[in-house]
């Protein structure tokens, strides 16, 4: 058919959608945006602020994040956000201004009383008031004269030195009352009952500190029964902000809120005409498309996915950038820093003259699963240790992403001797080490820090960058997978990773489950790679290390508890490099249940040397090297 034709089809079947237009549908999306700070996520009505429009939430909700921590305040007090239960439709939160120090520069009550407020404290917490500028009591006249007057503390506000005194209950009419009235100032803030004992018992200052960072229960009401009943119907909760009442929003650009059923039969006609308008411009799309290319289908069909995938993603995923952005940034590819199975990666220069490093994607069929792992799990992390994902770009088959530039490229050119050029980077053992700790540190953080456990599944030197104080960065997410923290054993269809790297598990069943002691294994058998490499044992390419170097420098852990490796490494050195060995011995233990958690290596890290247990001998395969390599070693 004339391409005309088509073209005419579509500017029609457009126009008909467009012309009743669709005044909400801004709305249902702007209100099915959820928000998350720090590792609180999936924030939505009735709360609003971050990303979320005041029209999408109830007067009095609005959070703020600051440092990676939720707030929202109540009557002029702000509180750090703990915990939100949509379920129970409580908060769990805390006084920013009380949780380091007793002497706030503004003193203000924490007040729930109002008649309009939709919070209340369950029972589970008490007020107690804190007394500022009291009388300094004098002997005879002191504390324990004065009954039931917890605790005294010193600070200062406003460069004057203060005394204060807080109390559990109220003393009106009494002795203790008549002290506290000469007080100049007093400030209410609820503590969990659970600490007002051992406040009563006033051992100490810092126990108040305690309890108000443990903080304590809201309740909130903002019609929540009519909003569960919105989403029931599929629709988004927000607010018409003129007459305060609650709107649903649904997807088809209604309003599906109960007062919407008196215009129904206009709404209705129109609602048809749309749905017959866009079966019809469906049909023919679906027509067209496959007329065009079944081929691509396959393709389109990934494409969609990755393109919800991003949606859904909605304000988490980095920037997204355009072909044509990418091939400005890098120069049009003009500085290659590196190249592997997944494609290249350039040099390139933001807008704003930040430098950043640009992995072009292969344009293979998988590289599609490898791109949604790295954004999806590279936008939940930030940590010292995980390289920062910048942007990317994704275009048809053009797939980009964008990371800060390590100026010390990945931790395989350091540890490897590769010729004379390559001696002089050699790293120092006390910079192995603090890189050891490092990647220690991220592997942690991705593996109970986040919300979303991150399992990475390819631990190795090359998927390690440096930046210019060689602080280690785990890079590369192609791999990994995202579970649920509960999940604690996860199924794979396929093995994955690096052979050297990859844990006994993870292609043969018959050791146990994959889980994220995996990536511990990973990890134990690229830190005796870094003792390895600096001990200039040949190790070769980072792709080829078998298990025979750990069967080696076993056995000499075995013959003296001083590891002697070569006579010329002096003590600190030596300690350095015993504690990385039995570390990462224990790491590569082939049970996964005998290989210590990443917080358990850190401890060990930074333990004693003395301290540590040598582990059983880690491994069952053998040496895939030649006995002559071996005879060679010693
Ligand atoms: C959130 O982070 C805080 C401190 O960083 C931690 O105490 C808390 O347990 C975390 N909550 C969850 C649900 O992980
Ligand atoms: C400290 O100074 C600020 C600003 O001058 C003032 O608003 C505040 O009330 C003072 N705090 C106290 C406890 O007097
Ligand atoms: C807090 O409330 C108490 C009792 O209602 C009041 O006496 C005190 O002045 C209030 N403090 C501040 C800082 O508003
Ligand atoms: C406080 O007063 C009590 C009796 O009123 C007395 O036994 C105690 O020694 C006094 N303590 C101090 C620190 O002066």
């Amino acid at each position: 058919m004339p391409s005309k034709f088509w073209f005419i089809i579509i500017i029609i079947s457009l126009v008909l959608i467009l012309s009743p237009k669709p005044v909400f549908s801004n709305n249902y999306l702007s209100c099915s945006v959820r928000s998350s700070c720090g590792n609180i996520s999936d924030i939505g009505y009735p709360f609003w602020g971050l990303n979320r429009p005041e029209s999408c939430g109830y007067p009095g909700f609005k959070l703020s994040c600051s440092e990676s921590e939720l707030e929202i305040t109540i009557n002029s007090a702000t509180y750090r956000v703990l915990a939100i239960n949509k379920a129970s439709q409580t908060l769990h939160v805390s006084r920013t201004d009380y949780s380091e120090n007793l002497c706030p520069t503004h003193l203000i009550n924490s007040t729930f009383e109002s008649e309009t407020s939709p919070f209340r404290q369950n029972g589970d917490s008490q007020d107690i008031r804190l007394y500022y500028g009291c009388q300094p009591l004098t002997a005879p006249q002191n504390l324990t004269s004065i009954p039931g007057i917890s605790n005294r503390f010193e600070c200062t506000i406003n460069n004057t030195n203060i005394v204060g005194y807080y109390v559990t209950r109220e003393f009106a009419g009494t002795v203790t009352g008549n002290f506290l009235r000469s007080c100049s100032n007093s400030v209410i803030i609820p503590v969990p009952n659970s600490q007002v004992p051992s406040l009563e018992e006033g051992r100490d200052a810092d126990d108040l500190e305690e309890a108000a960072k443990i903080g304590f229960q809201l309740w909130w009401s903002a019609d929540d029964a009519l909003c569960n009943s919105c989403v029931n119907k599929g629709g988004q909760c927000g607010r018409n902000l003129v007459s305060g009442e609650l709107k649903c929003y649904c997807s088809d650009g209604e309003v599906c809120s109960p007062e919407k059923k008196k215009t129904m039969g206009k709404g209705l006609i129109l609602g048809l005409g749309l749905v017959v308008a866009i079966t019809i411009l469906i049909c023919f799309l679906v027509l067209w498309f496959k007329g065009k290319s079944l081929l691509n289908q396959g393709k389109k069909k990934e494409d969609a996915r990755i393109e919800a995938f991003i949606k859904k993603f909605g304000s988490l995923a980095p920037r997204r950038y355009s072909y044509a952005e990418i091939k400005k940034m890098t120069n049009k590819f003009n500085h290659k820093l590196g190249q592997g199975g997944f494609g290249s990666v350039y040099k390139g220069k933001l807008p704003d003259c930040r430098l950043v490093a640009v992995k072009v994607l292969s344009e293979s069929k998988e590289n599609g699963e490898d791109f949604m792992n790295e954004v999806a799990s590279i936008s939940r992390t930030s940590h010292v240790n995980i390289v920062s994902l910048l942007g990317f770009c994704f275009e048809k088959s053009k797939r980009a992403l964008i990371y800060e530039f390590m100026p010390h490229g990945s931790l395989d050119g350091f540890i490897y001797d590769r010729g004379l050029h390559h001696r002089s980077c050699r790293l120092e053992w006390r910079t192995l080490y603090d890189i050891a700790l490092g990647i220690a540190r991220g592997l942690e953080y991705l593996h109970q820090g986040c919300n979303t456990r991150i399992l990475h599944f390819d631990i190795k030197p090359h998927n390690i960058l440096l930046d210019e104080n060689f602080c280690p960065k785990i890079s590369d997410f192609g791999l990994s997978k995202l579970c649920e923290r509960k999940e604690s054993i996860i199924s794979m269809a396929c093995a994955r990773g690096t052979i050297g790297y990859i844990a006994p598990e993870v292609f043969c069943r018959n050791f146990g489950g994959v889980s994220y002691k995996s990536d511990v294994y990973s990890y134990g058998m690229m830190v005796l790679e870094m003792v390895g490499g600096r001990k200039n044992i040949d190790v070769g390419a980072s792709q080829t290390s078998e298990v025979y170097f750990p069967s080696w420098i076993y056995k000499h852990l075995d013959q003296s508890m001083n590891l002697n490796l070569t006579g010329v490494i002096a003590e600190e050195e030596e300690e350095i490099t015993r504690k990385l060995i039995i570390v990462s011995l224990w790491c590569i233990q082939s049970d996964p249940f005998d290989r210590p958690s990443m917080t358990k290596v850190i401890e060990m890290l930074q333990a004693n040397v003395q301290s540590l247990i040598i582990p059983p001998r880690p491994f069952v395969s053998s040496p895939v090297r030649s006995p002559k390599t071996l005879e060679h070693q010693k």
